[in-house]
């Protein structure tokens, strides 16, 4: 699959990134969110990434407030990958901070990527801080400028704030990069609250987390419902729904599909989940799953190697509805 342009900055990346909030550790409060990665793991996972053609890594400050950054820094250097020659996107957490905590903090964010540069510096939430979002993408478009960053995004924004960051950075003479949002097959809110039609409009690429809906797109839990106890414990608060047995009935004949498709192209349930997120909007998102193991990232970025048809993501559609 040829790689996408990242909004309308000059920065090409693969379709597929591998997601390192996996990375920060196990003492953090991302372990309530995801299975934390065995440190050792961490070079065969970015290893298995490279390998099948990833060429950017999205991690977070809030990932461990710098470990997931040092982490995925130490093993991209540990795979003899130079800074420049893959992209790192990472994001500032805005709770109860001022907008001058990002020029404060990207001292930090650099230190901890050990001489990768920022390719991409998001804000991670349009909520919780003590500063307007202006006043938040007024301080990001300053860094670009001082050529601290390379390029600008948010994460979890509405379409209108979506619009508003647009705006706001024009203004400066900066175009909006990127939002990163919830996608998957049962995560399609994008397409209903206008959040994808703005990001055509503005030529702002779509990042897609829990393309995997943090596992359950994998089929996994359908073939042992046991395995659901041991889910991380905010999967197993907020996805209860989905991971009772009556969600997992309801999402049954969406796995049998996916199962059966997958047969036919030789790849697994969780292949046939990412490549319908990547393929269904075409160039405007790319998706970043995350992954525990190295077998999970080379999957992952298999992912690349096919692509399903019109008609196969049509029955997906149907189903992912029903
Ligand atoms: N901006 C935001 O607010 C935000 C929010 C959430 C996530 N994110 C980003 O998005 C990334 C991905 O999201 P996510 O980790 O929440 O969800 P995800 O990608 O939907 O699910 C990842 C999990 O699925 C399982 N998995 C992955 N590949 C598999 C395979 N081939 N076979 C079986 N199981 C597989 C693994 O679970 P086990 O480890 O349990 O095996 C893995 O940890 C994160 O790393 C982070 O960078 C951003």
């Amino acid at each position: 699959m040829r790689t996408r342009r990242l909004g309308k900055t000059d920065i090409e990346i693969s379709p597929i990134g591998l997601g390192c909030m996996q990375f920060a550790g196990t003492s953090n409060m991302t372990r309530w969110m995801v299975r934390p990665l065995d440190q050792e793991m961490a070079v065969p996972v970015v290893r298995a990434a490279l390998d099948g053609g990833v060429t950017w890594f999205d991690t977070a400050e809030m990932y461990g407030n710098g470990t997931s950054e040092a982490v995925l820094a130490a093993a991209l250097k540990s795979c003899g990958i130079a800074p420049g020659e893959v992209a790192v996107a990472t994001k500032w957490s805005p709770v109860g901070r001022t907008a001058a905590s990002i020029t404060r903090t990207i001292g930090d964010r650099l230190r901890h990527l050990g001489g990768f540069p920022v390719d991409l510096h998001q804000i991670h939430f349009p909520f919780g801080s003590l500063s307007s979002i202006p006043a938040q993408l007024q301080a990001m478009a300053r860094l670009l400028k001082a050529g601290r960053i390379r390029s600008v995004g948010v994460s979890n924004f509405s379409a209108r704030r979506l619009e508003l960051a647009h705006r706001v950075l024009a203004a400066e003479g900066v175009t909006l990069a990127s939002n990163q949002v919830r996608i998957s097959l049962l995560h399609r809110h994008v397409e209903r609250d206008g959040v994808l039609d703005t990001a055509r409009r503005l030529g702002v690429t779509l990042i897609a987390y829990s393309p995997l809906d943090g596992g359950l797109l994998t089929g996994r839990f359908h073939d042992d419902p046991a395995l659901t106890r041991s889910a991380p414990v905010m999967r197993r608060v907020f996805g209860r729904r989905e991971l009772s047995a009556q969600g997992l009935a309801r999402t049954q004949p969406l796995i049998d599909e996916m199962r059966s498709i997958g047969q036919a192209y030789g790849v697994s349930i969780s292949q046939v989940a990412v490549n319908w997120v990547i393929t269904r909007y075409g160039d405007t998102v790319v998706a970043i799953p995350g992954a525990s193991k190295p077998r999970q990232a080379a999957q992952a970025a298999a992912t690349m190697e096919f692509q399903l048809t019109e008609a196969e993501i049509g029955r997906l559609n149907e189903l992912s509805l029903a």
